[in-house]
């Protein structure tokens, strides 16, 4: 079982420890959240971030709701809507929350704390098992590829899918981890992911882990799909429609279609709480749309190697910075999911054999 180098969540006491990721890859900082209103703005901050983790972590911050106020309807509605207002792409949120009100609804006020708690470690320690069993499944996907002469083998990523993302080993990244457990000759193409350079998240995961590694610049991936430098593309998703379309950090779109060109796989590996049969397709998920700052300014160390942030344009420049965009399922060679794998033609009929 994989286990995380440092937790991206914990519970300690009456308070959730997270791993603050605005603050990588240069400071590990950790932070102690003790209200429900700071667990929001942990996650519109992107201090906790990654689909998976995005819903453990609002788990928890419906459990900090409930211990410091009363726990009656009103509180427990407040704190989903509140949390649930967050992020609105990622619908693993949403299904964690779901998940969290169906548990405590029926419960008595005064159960309803403790119960809370209980949850959401609970879908922690899940989630922690999704990952472990699409590192198992991914993996065989993994040693199926062609053989290659002379160069490990190679897989491009966008973005963070790795441990960070999650409770666990990640979702993209966890075949990748399983693979380089097994002796695996792997390397990880590692795309920056401008505007918020999740990819040095990944590069810094891969480096703590000892798995080789390439970052490229994300306009650097169409040319080494080109020239068959890379034999798959793994990535995760944030929300998998019914049919099969996937929103993933903005930049995915780009790299299946030039995987495609270029005869590569493009695999998506997600948990089932990823998929979400209420959204019919791809058009139907709602983007977020996020600040300006984003894109018109950079963060990195400045020449005394402390944290700063430097402005790339002026800031009256007029932006677009939608975070995510939408991989047609046409585009996908296939899901790796903790059920195993699902082609994109079987998705419906792959919902329909979860349903209760
Ligand atoms: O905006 P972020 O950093 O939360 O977006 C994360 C991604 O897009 C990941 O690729 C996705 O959540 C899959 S995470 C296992």
């Amino acid at each position: 079982m994989f286990v995380q180098p440092i937790p991206t969540l914990r519970r300690d006491g009456d308070a959730l420890v997270v791993l603050d990721q605005t603050e990588l890859p240069w400071r590990v900082v950790e932070r102690r959240l003790t209200t429900l209103d700071e667990v929001a703005a942990a996650i519109a901050a992107m201090r906790v971030r990654g689909a998976p983790l995005l819903g453990c972590a609002a788990a928890f911050g419906v459990a900090l709701a409930l211990t410091s106020n009363a726990a009656d309807d009103a509180t427990l509605d407040h704190a989903l809507a509140t949390l649930r207002a967050t992020r609105p792409t990622a619908v693993n949120l949403a299904w964690a929350l779901e998940r969290m009100a169906a548990r405590l609804r029926p419960l008595p006020f005064a159960a309803r704390a403790e119960a809370a708690w209980v949850e959401a470690e609970a879908i922690r320690i899940d989630d922690a098992q999704r990952c472990e069993a699409i590192g198992a499944h991914g993996l065989a996907l993994l040693r199926a590829l062609p053989p290659r002469a002379g160069r490990p083998l190679r897989a491009m990523t966008h973005c963070n899918a790795g441990w960070l993302a999650t409770s666990g080993a990640g979702t993209a990244l966890a075949p990748i981890y399983a693979a380089h457990t097994a002796g695996v000759d792997i390397e990880v193409v590692v795309s920056e992911t401008r505007p918020r350079q999740q990819g040095l998240l990944t590069a810094w995961e891969l480096a703590a882990a000892g798995v080789p590694h390439l970052l490229v610049a994300d306009n650097a991936a169409g040319l080494l799909l080109a020239r068959g430098e890379v034999d798959a593309v793994v990535v995760g998703a944030d929300r998998i429609a019914a049919n099969g379309d996937v929103a993933n950090k903005v930049g995915t779109y780009l790299k299946a279609l030039a995987a495609r060109a270029a005869g590569v796989p493009f695999y998506v590996a997600a948990p089932v709480s990823t998929f979400d049969a209420a959204t019919p397709d791809g058009a139907a998920i709602p983007i977020e749309e996020r600040a300006a700052d984003e894109v018109l300014a950079i963060a990195g160390l400045d020449g005394d190697g402390h944290p700063a942030r430097l402005r790339l344009a002026p800031m009256t420049t007029r932006v677009a910075n939608p975070a995510f965009d939408v991989t047609p399922a046409a585009l996908v060679s296939a899901f790796i999911t903790e059920r195993g794998i699902v082609e994109p033609a079987r998705v419906v009929e792959f919902l329909r054999s979860l349903a209760p």
